[in-house]
């Protein structure tokens, strides 16, 4: 079945958006790269398998406060439209459509193909729910978001945690801004914990994450018809203390030169040479408040799972 999207990123923004990117994060010292671009058809299904995987926790533990707390979050905040932003496959999301049997369901994702399958898995199992599925950019496009009543916001999965603090705060207060006081913001966190549960979870045995961090590369090599050997890169995962987030990185295995034709660059890697490809933020109860606070929502409500490893915190626009 093939469900219309809404297209507010289309392949011609998104291409210019990402040479603006590559120009910009390839000619920097250090070289980084948004995550974002992770998500192509390959990518979004790649994250899919990392859900999956026996050391990533943060999908099963976030599963678990849902499937303990979607009554909750039902009642609370009577929901009749839940947005949700970043929704890939929606997967978990389906433990809030049961509970809260909304009207509409509004999910906003770059990836269109992910749109697409969550879409269609969902118009199944909720034949009668009007889905009104967005391509389009989180960090620019919350303007498109429906005007309707009763709006219950899920970001899930702790994609929050992808975004650097100032992004984060800017991020916020445009959700804030697009709600009415009294609406509701579901967020998921992933919370700080010891590095031997934390690494393992972005360098898995199976080598699923370094696969999706090198597809980084592959929507590079695709989309601007540039030259990365991607297998000229490891993958390199590591908990970085002092700012409480997992970084990750690809490393040059050797001296190389990529042209990207399409921006018309050249660039240098000497050996050992890192670009960033992801940050993920790990939180604690207390700077999750602060960051609400100051984007204009109080914290309402904190669920963790029993292991306290993930947090969903239901929060409030205030007036
Ligand atoms: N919410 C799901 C998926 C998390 S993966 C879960 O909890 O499992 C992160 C998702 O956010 C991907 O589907 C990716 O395509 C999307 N994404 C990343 N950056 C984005 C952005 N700037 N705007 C919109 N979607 C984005
Ligand atoms: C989408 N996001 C919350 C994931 C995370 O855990 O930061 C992306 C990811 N990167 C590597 N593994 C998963």
């Amino acid at each position: 079945m093939t469900v219309p999207l809404e297209i507010h990123l289309d392949a011609d923004d998104q291409e210019r958006a990402l040479r603006a990117d590559v120009v910009a994060g390839l000619t920097a010292t250090p070289k980084s790269l948004p995550p974002k671009w992770f998500y192509d058809a390959r990518g979004s299904e790649l994250f899919e398998q990392i859900t999956e995987l026996p050391e990533y926790y943060p999908t099963r533990a976030e599963r678990a406060i849902l499937t303990a707390h979607a009554t909750d979050i039902a009642r609370l905040t009577g929901a009749r439209t839940l947005i949700e932003l970043g929704s890939g496959y929606s997967t978990k999301t389906r433990l809030l459509l049961d509970a809260l049997r909304p009207e509409l369901f509004v999910p906003m994702d770059v990836s269109p193909t992910a749109l697409e399958a969550a879409a269609a898995r969902i118009a199944v199992d909720h034949p009668s729910l009007r889905v009104r599925s967005i391509v389009g950019d989180f960090t620019r496009h919350l303007g498109f978001l429906p005007v309707a009543d009763d709006r219950l916001v899920a970001f899930l999965g702790g994609t929050i945690g992808n975004l650097a603090p100032d992004e984060r705060a800017r991020f916020l207060a445009g959700v804030r801004g697009v709600l009415r006081p009294g609406e509701h913001l579901l967020l998921g966190t992933d919370l700080v914990k010891s590095p031997r549960v934390l690494v393992p979870a972005y360098d898995d045995a199976a080598g699923v994450t370094a696969e999706f961090n090198r597809n980084v590369l592959r929507v590079l090599n695709h989309h601007l018809q540039a030259d990365f050997d991607v297998d000229g890169f490891t993958h390199v995962a590591l908990w970085d203390a002092d700012h409480e987030w997992i970084e990750m990185r690809l490393r040059a295995r050797r001296p190389m030169r990529v042209t990207i034709p399409a921006v018309d660059l050249a660039v240098e890697f000497a050996s050992g040479e890192e670009i960033r490809t992801e940050i993920s933020a790990k939180f604690r109860r207390e700077g999750v408040a602060k960051e609400l606070s100051e984007a204009g929502f109080t914290l309402d409500h904190w669920w963790t799972d029993p292991e306290a490893r993930f947090a969903l915190t239901l929060a409030r626009a205030l007036p």
